[in-house]
């Protein structure tokens, strides 16, 4: 059975009060949930959040990384640096990441190796822009996105692989994706696995809706049979929000 998941993505957001201020709301509020329930706070606050929420349910996760184990590379942190904090799963390949800081397909698919090598579990993400689904070739850019970042692999590497359809014009614009949409794509994204692995994998893999998740449509959204949880951002900064979207499982 596919795991229910939901993970709030920080993103540049909360210095260290602010990061103790919303940890400890979380852990009051989150005792018991029907899905897995992770947070990703920005580097600097990991091993904070990671000590604080060590009885909790929470899973203290990472917003990205580095390919190489380490060496000269000013400014970036690598695989087993996130591991010796007690970080264990990494997001990878956010549209932000992707836009803002170049990272290709090819640099991407070396993060998920890096990180499997490390027996760390990735939220690999990719979505289009609003371009592509005007002109209704957002099945063609996920498609390539998935192919390339993630086809490489063998399926036992499957299990430790979490997708995360994000469409970027709706990611912090208050724009979702209808729950329709947003079930067609993920359907869309299961047949392109089962098409390269078969249907026990594609079946396997837990798929996640982000953007613009709010309690408010959050149920609905999760509603969808293949959509298996959310990536929250905007609404992961606010623990009674946060905490909303984990009660809609
Ligand atoms: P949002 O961000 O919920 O603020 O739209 C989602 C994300 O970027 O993961």
């Amino acid at each position: 059975m596919r795991k229910n998941i939901v993970a709030g993505n920080w993103k540049m957001n909360n210095d260290l009060a602010e990061t103790q201020t919303l940890v400890t709301e979380l852990k009051m509020h989150i005792n018991s949930s029907n899905c897995e329930v992770m947070i990703a706070p920005t580097f600097t606050n990991l091993w904070h959040a990671f000590e604080a929420l060590r009885t909790s349910k929470i899973e203290v996760i990472a917003q990205n990384m580095h390919f190489a184990d380490n060496g000269a590379y000013t400014g970036e942190v690598s695989a087993s640096m996130l591991k010796s904090v007690g970080v264990k799963t990494v997001i990878l390949g956010h549209s932000e990441r992707r836009a803002y800081f170049n990272e290709t397909d090819e640099m991407l698919a070396k993060k998920v190796d890096a990180a499997l090598k490390n027996n760390m579990r990735v939220i690999f993400c990719f979505g289009e822009e609003l371009a592509d689904r005007k002109a209704k070739n957002h099945e063609n850019i996920v498609g390539s996105q998935i192919k390339n970042g993630l086809f490489h692999l063998n399926s036992a590497a499957f299990k430790n692989i979490v997708l995360a359809y994000e469409p970027v014009w709706a990611i912090g614009t208050g724009e979702t994706a209808s729950p329709e949409q947003a079930q067609d794509m993920h359907a869309f994204i299961r047949k392109t696995l089962a098409a390269k692995y078969g249907d026990e994998v594609a079946n396997e893999v837990s798929i996640l809706y982000g953007g613009s998740v709010k309690p408010g449509n959050a149920k609905e959204i999760f509603s969808k049979p293949d959509v298996d949880g959310g990536l929250i951002g905007g609404a992961a900064l606010k623990a009674d929000d946060f905490f909303g979207i984990v009660k809609a499982f």
